[in-house]
């Protein structure tokens, strides 16, 4: 049994909301009872500290931080991402870095954990994000940069700090949507002054950064930004628009059982200058169609009008 001095300590560190001494204590404890005879016990003791060591801390966030940063529970599989093998196999390599990062450290290098991801809407970004952060089991935040800039005009560095400060105080996976919307137009001359200094500190804060977050930045329009920043990154990840084949395994993958009998690779065809967001899009927009109708299938002339659709809604795009 533990002595009435560490019991009594143990106590006062609980009170003191002290975990560390609490920790230590109870350890002490252990020690004790193993010198004891009591091995069990002392070995239940270590794992009940164990796993609440383990345990993520849940850190609530600053009530100003409220509006700019929003946790979202990831919700696609990796399985899902339709992308080219060499992509593919990059994502798997932050995941195999992250995962076994201390092998790495013991020689001195770093894991990847700044990331840029640039290409064309639709064609997924956002997604992969968000499965990283599955994939690692990790919270995932996602910045919300056009409120930080219309609202916080003109205190967005500080705000910027902040959400620093959230990053190395809360382990997770960061996105910066449309990050660019700090350094892109904004009409007046005097805001495009502000908005490159925010560019500039948002990049020095990227920099500087040594916590156990995973930050992404993702953008649609690379021509904005300094190419000087990419070496801000740990790597950067190109998204294009899906190829022929990409875009058939995307049709069967999202039609599923709902599939007629047509040739996917051929009705890709019609797809062509789509991103994966919009064929995904025309392929639940012909699905419901199929519900509403009492159909079975989706069938082939079904698909190809909302693949028409889905051209007509961005006009110039036509085939
Ligand atoms: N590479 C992809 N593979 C499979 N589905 C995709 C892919 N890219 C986009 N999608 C679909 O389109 C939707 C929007 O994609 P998103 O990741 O938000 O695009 P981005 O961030 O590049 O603009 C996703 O939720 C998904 O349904
Ligand atoms: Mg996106």
């Amino acid at each position: 049994m533990a002595t009435a001095e560490q019991l009594k300590t143990l106590i006062k560190s609980h009170f003191g909301n002290d975990p560390d001494r609490f920790s230590t204590i109870a350890l002490q404890i252990a020690a004790h009872e193993a010198r004891q005879g009591h091995g069990d016990v002392a070995n239940e003791i270590r794992i009940i500290i164990d796993h609440a060591k383990h345990k993520p801390v849940r850190i609530t966030f600053h009530r100003e931080l409220e509006d700019l940063v929003l946790e979202t529970e990831p919700n696609h599989r990796l399985g899902e991402l339709v992308l080219s093998d060499s992509m593919k196999n990059r994502i798997q390599r932050i995941l195999k870095e992250y995962k076994q990062q201390h092998k790495l450290k013991k020689h001195g290098l770093v894991h990847r954990r700044k990331l840029l991801l640039t290409g064309p809407p639709g064609t997924g970004k956002t997604m992969t994000a968000s499965i990283i952060a599955k994939q690692l089991s990790l919270p995932f935040y996602t910045i919300l940069m056009d409120k930080l800039v219309t609202k916080y005009m003109g205190e967005t560095s500080a705000k910027l700090r902040q959400i620093f400060d959230l990053i190395s105080k809360q382990q997770g996976v960061y996105l910066f949507d449309e990050f660019d919307a700090i350094g892109a137009e904004r009409g007046l001359d005097n805001d495009v002054g502000e908005m490159r200094r925010v560019l500039n500190a948002f990049l020095q804060f990227i920099e500087q950064d040594k916590s156990d977050s995973l930050i992404i930045a993702a953008t649609n329009n690379l021509t904005l930004l300094d190419q000087a920043l990419f070496r801000r990154f740990d790597d950067v990840l190109h998204y294009e628009l899906p190829t022929l084949k990409e875009s058939a395994v995307l049709i069967d993958n999202r039609l599923g059982t709902f599939k007629g009998q047509f040739s996917s690779e051929k009705i890709a065809m019609h797809a062509t200058k789509l991103s994966h967001g919009e064929i995904a899009q025309a392929c639940d927009d012909a699905i419901k169609e199929t519900i509403l109708s009492d159909k079975q299938k989706v069938t082939r002339e079904h698909l190809l009008a909302m693949l028409k659709d889905r051209h007509n809604a961005y006009g110039k795009r036509r085939i």
